[in-house]
């Protein structure tokens, strides 16, 4: 019998080509429907591999019911959806897919922090809604970009690609995070500094560090508090790294200057969610990595990762080794 693959999006055919030439495939039937919990588990527990998205939760449950299941490979570089030790003890391999989306992020985190510190959005909706009357001396005026400091918290690749594109604007460059990144501080100039020291001398402070139990609400209402009244905040890592309501509170008091947010706490975020009403908030339905290229390359590689696997042999991006 062929091993059994379960997809919990539909792909392109001819991205999963490969597998359904050797293996035998099930696709859910929707892109834009995440599967119901009920056929995950009932998927789960006859394949012999699964290609799940950030949106399926992989807990020890899901784990423990496929008593055939050898991998997971899930489209996203994190895995805060997965329990990799309930994995590990279970013998199951989990695959994610970074290096094919670094830079397409850290266009999207540089273009979202541009967006919120120019007011773009804002603006564009300006024109838009006719209210344009005249050309005037502060019209949506923003903040200068260039020239300023960018506090990059959780230096990986997309930090790194992130401060490669705060080079360009001759940016001074503070990073925080786990260890230190000497390619960072050697060859992009970025400087470490403790996390308050960031939060307090930042104009931008750029969240780009994975969920874990760690840094879950790592950004705190005392957090907010240290940061410049000129500051903006953006998110493009996971929403629970922040407490969100503190975040508002801190919006709408003055504590901070705008907030660029790509993921939230709960996703999709409702639409009447506080957050979405104020001015300084720039607002975007977790599409970092959104480009037909990475996207793809997410795929093959989650595909390319299976296909190993399955065929015993070392997949390229294993998560629990
Ligand atoms: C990731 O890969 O973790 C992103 O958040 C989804 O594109």
């Amino acid at each position: 019998m062929k091993p059994y693959i379960f997809i919990t999006r539909k792909l392109p055919n001819d991205v999963v080509r490969p597998l359904l030439e050797k293996f035998e495939v099930k696709m859910w039937m929707y892109e834009d429907q995440a599967v119901p919990r009920k056929i995950l588990l009932a998927e789960a527990a006859k394949a012999d591999a699964l290609l799940t998205m950030l949106t399926d939760k992989v807990d020890e449950a899901l784990l423990k019911t496929g008593k055939k299941l050898k991998v997971v490979a899930n489209m996203a570089v994190g895995y805060d959806n997965v329990d990799i030790q309930a994995a590990s003890r279970e013998g199951i391999a989990i695959c994610n897919t970074p290096d094919v989306l670094t830079d397409t992020t850290a266009d999207l985190t540089f273009a979202l922090m541009m967006a919120t510190a120019r007011r773009i959005v804002e603006a564009a909706e300006f024109v838009k809604e006719g209210k344009w009357q005249s050309w005037s001396p502060f019209l949506l005026a923003g903040q200068d970009i260039h020239h300023k400091t960018i506090g990059i918290v959780g230096m990986g690749k997309i930090g790194q690609a992130v401060a490669k594109r705060a080079t360009g604007f001759d940016m001074n460059i503070l990073y925080h995070n786990r260890s230190r990144n000497q390619e960072a501080e050697k060859v992009l100039g970025a400087t470490y500094a403790n996390f308050e020291e960031l939060l307090r001398t930042s104009d931008f402070i750029v969240c780009l560090t994975p969920l874990t139990k760690e840094t879950r609400h790592l950004f705190t209402r005392e957090a907010f508090r240290k940061m410049k009244p000129s500051a903006i905040f953006v998110n493009a890592s996971r929403g629970p790294v922040v407490d969100e309501q503190a975040l508002y509170d801190a919006l709408v008091s003055g504590e901070i200057a705008g907030a660029g947010l790509d993921v939230f706490d709960k996703e999709p975020i409702g639409q009447d969610h506080p957050l979405l009403k104020l001015f300084n908030v720039v607002a975007l339905p977790h599409i970092g990595s959104a480009t037909i290229e990475s996207r793809t390359g997410m795929m093959r590689l989650c595909v390319e990762n299976i296909e190993a696997i399955l065929e015993g042999r070392p997949p390229k991006t294993l998560v629990n080794k």
